[in-house]
């Protein structure tokens, strides 16, 4: 029920520093459950769905503990219960690894319908097929997934679709089933990568993590161990954005470049610079932004997860652009908050057409979805004027600290609670005493 309230017209500059990936450490902290030892992860981003993660975690079992900001041990070895309720899983769509993760561990998993995004059609037919092709029975009832498989044994798995969660769930679900299994057409992020290498640090055995094909052989064991999430290319890329957006000069550290090579590339035709280093970028403007053509495909392409900040960017940008989302069916919804701040975009189907427009005027807006949020911000950075942004949870489920960051680059942002702007009622005077 907070709400963000920006006022616009302040250059970025300086350094701020990128948190974990939030789309690896929500597959990381449920993959500890295969783990037969305590694990510590660090550089663990503290947003709303990682806390959702660990609440999970604590449900089934095991033991939670903040050893250090960003740094926490779990103790997955006291789990006994195998079913993630409702009421957790509704919250977040990466709730859907606990069925890889409970099933590759217990034989056994017992989720509720994910929730997430409202960014169309969300099937997860190519998780369950994976699933089953190890030897699970699926059955679904009450809104329930039910997994149980006597012995996972290893099996070649080819996915009809290129999807990053039933790639992570295939490989969670054979870490420790029998023998070897081959999975083609899989997804290549730098999350899947983060997954295996994370794994294979406890003792697994999976080859070919960020190629087509993942070949995993299972292990019976696996040992604690001590491990770093990656940084986040998404929370990394939107910087970038809001630095360009607002004609800045950021200095973005903690990142891995290759990582972002898609977004830098994409953010030079359009005109912005972008400087790399070791682990950092530095992102600046000195001239005008120019039209782009934008079309997001699954890793090493352009990523859907930066569609919306790029797209109101080009809402600033000289000339007509288009944009092509090819992941989700509906993710331009924060089109019309953007239109109610002066931007002049149409949308046919899976494309919106953009003419640039001199400048964009502040107003109160809601975010519809974590990505959605992030480009109003940048919007409401960039415009003339104040801007107020309502559900902001959404934004919350995904960026760590977002406007404290915003903050020590210069943006005037501040959250206000809701209840601040509730008038408290004076007390009524008590009659006959
Ligand atoms: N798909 C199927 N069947 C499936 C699974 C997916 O048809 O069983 C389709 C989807 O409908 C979609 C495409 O395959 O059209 C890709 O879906 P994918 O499985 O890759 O998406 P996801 O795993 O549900 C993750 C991220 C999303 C991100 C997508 C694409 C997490 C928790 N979520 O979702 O992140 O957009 O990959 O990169 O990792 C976000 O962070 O804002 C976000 C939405």
């Amino acid at each position: 029920m907070d709400k963000f309230i920006i006022k616009g017209g302040r250059r970025l500059s300086g350094e701020v520093e990128i948190s974990g990936a939030k789309n690896s450490a929500v597959a990381l902290i449920p993959a500890v459950i295969l783990c037969d030892e305590p694990c510590i992860l660090e550089n663990v981003p503290e947003i709303s769905d990682v806390s959702i993660c660990f609440r999970t975690l604590t449900e089934l079992g095991a033991v939670v503990r903040k050893l250090a900001p960003h740094r926490y041990s779990v103790d997955p070895t006291g789990i006994r219960k195998h079913c993630v309720p409702y009421e957790f899983a509704r919250k977040m769509r990466a709730s859907y690894y606990f069925l890889g993760a409970l099933l590759g561990k217990y034989g056994k998993a017992r989720v509720s319908m994910p929730g997430g995004c409202p960014l169309g059609d969300r099937p997860i037919d190519q998780h369950l097929k994976a699933f089953v092709a190890l030897g699970a029975k699926r059955e679904l009832s009450r809104g329930m997934i039910d997994l149980v498989a006597e012995e996972l044994k290893g099996e070649k798995i080819s996915f009809d679709v290129i999807t990053v969660g039933a790639t992570m769930n295939a490989i969670l679900a054979a870490v420790r089933a029998k023998g070897t299994t081959v999975i083609k057409n899989v997804a290549k992020e730098p999350h899947i990568v983060d997954l295996a290498n994370m794994l294979n640090k406890m003792g697994a055995n999976i080859k070919g993590a960020g190629t087509d094909t993942i070949k995993i052989t299972g292990v019976d064991y696996l040992r604690g161990i001590e491990y770093s999430v990656i940084p986040d290319q998404i929370e990394a890329g939107t910087f970038m954005v809001a630095a360009a957006a607002t004609g800045g000069d950021v200095t973005i550290i903690n990142v891995t470049p290759k990582h972002l090579e898609s977004i830098t590339e994409q953010l030079r035709k359009i005109g912005v610079n972008v400087e790399e280093y070791d682990s950092s970028v530095r992102v600046f403007v000195d001239g005008p932004l120019v039209k782009a053509n934008v079309v997001t495909s699954p890793h090493p392409g352009f990523p859907t997860d930066m569609q919306p900040q790029v797209a109101t960017l080009l809402t600033l940008a000289d000339g007509t652009s288009r944009v092509e989302e090819s992941i989700w069916d509906q993710r331009f919804g924060y089109v019309h908050e953007l239109r109610r701040m002066g931007a002049n975009i149409s949308v046919g189907g899976k494309v919106a057409i953009i003419e640039g427009v001199e400048y964009l005027m502040g107003a109160p807006v809601k975010a519809c979805d974590l990505r959605a949020g992030a480009a109003l911000i940048i919007a409401g950075l960039a415009a003339r004027g104040e801007t107020e942004i309502e559900d902001i949870h959404h934004i919350e489920r995904g960026y760590d600290c977002m406007e404290v960051k915003l903050r020590s680059l210069g943006a005037e942002i501040v959250k206000r609670p809701l209840f601040d702007e509730l008038e408290i009622e004076p007390k009524k005077k008590a009659v006959n005493g």
